[in-house]
């Protein structure tokens, strides 16, 4: 189980959120906790103050390093991993949010008003996250995405055992268009592979168009896919015959129009196998 103690000024919105969707059935099965502190609760005088103007001047509060020392002191252990959410830190990604599912304690400290004192970040925490570059209100929307991104590598948590190795950018590569019932809706069917039968042939075929769906909504991410030399992705590779370009370029050639205008994959050029 992977406990989560978020550190808070406003607990309600961690608590609230939770209880919805996979988050909500993690909880429920016990494969996941979530515990919540206020800060507020070590302040000492009449108005429960956890913040003070900043030294030297500027816009926004500070929040106070001694109320987050003693909440993070109520909560952390010798294997807990602290966290601040911060604009400033490293993007969350697929594989940070994997590696983080594997911890036994996570303590998420979230700021509020002009963030917090850098003495507390020097003293206690071990990375910043951020969900992205652009500044928010407060870490609890960016806890919950990083607890909700985290929360589907723990196992059993996705009902399919691999389901959220399944899910884009876990191998390098965006997902490929899904489809359901009917067969066909207005002028648009489901690819023909899809309805073979043939397991091994529809896993090549939609690692294929994996590629190419990735190849064109992030080519930064699909230059990664194609450059990147480490042995784990080597073996992730192997494993999922990552296709090269040529490869792709005979695939998209070869697809009817009618299954390119469904996939939304009708745009390639020439250049772009060739970039
Ligand atoms: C208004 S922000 C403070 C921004 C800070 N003055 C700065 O410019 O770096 C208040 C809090 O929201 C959270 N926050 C803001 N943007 C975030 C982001 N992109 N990712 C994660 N947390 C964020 C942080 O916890 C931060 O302390």
């Amino acid at each position: 189980m992977l406990h989560v103690d978020v550190i808070t000024l406003f607990p309600e919105m961690i608590e609230g959120a939770a209880n919805y969707g996979v988050l909500g059935q993690a909880l429920k099965s016990d494969l996941l906790k979530i515990s919540t502190h206020t800060p507020r609760e070590f302040a000492e005088d009449r108005h429960r103050t956890v913040d003070d103007r900043p030294f030297g001047g500027g816009d926004g509060m500070i929040m106070l390093a001694e109320t987050l020392e003693k909440s993070l002191n109520k909560v952390k252990h010798k294997n807990s991993r602290v966290i601040y959410m911060s604009p400033q830190g490293s993007v969350l990604t697929a594989q940070k949010s994997r590696e983080l599912a594997q911890q036994e304690h996570l303590v998420i400290l979230c700021g509020r008003y002009g963030g917090v004192d850098q003495r507390i970040l020097n003293k206690y925490v071990d990375e910043e996250i951020t969900i992205g570059d652009y500044v928010i209100s407060g870490g609890e929307l960016g806890a919950l995405v990083v607890i909700d991104a985290v929360s589907r590598f723990i196992p059993g948590v996705l009902g399919h055992a691999d389901s959220a190795d399944k899910d884009s950018f876990s191998e390098g590569l965006l997902e490929h268009p899904n489809f359901t019932r009917p067969r066909q809706w207005q002028e648009q069917e489901v690819p023909e592979v899809l309805l073979s039968g043939n397991h091994k042939l529809i896993e090549e075929w939609k690692v294929k168009v994996s590629a190419l769906v990735t190849m064109k909504k992030r080519p930064d991410l699909f230059k990664d896919y194609l450059n990147k030399e480490n042995e784990d992705y080597k073996a992730l590779k192997k494993k999922k015959t990552g296709p090269p370009l040529e490869e792709l370029q005979k695939f998209w050639n070869n697809l009817s129009p009618q299954d390119k205008e469904s996939l939304g994959l009708t745009d390639f050029t020439e250049d772009d196998f060739h970039g």
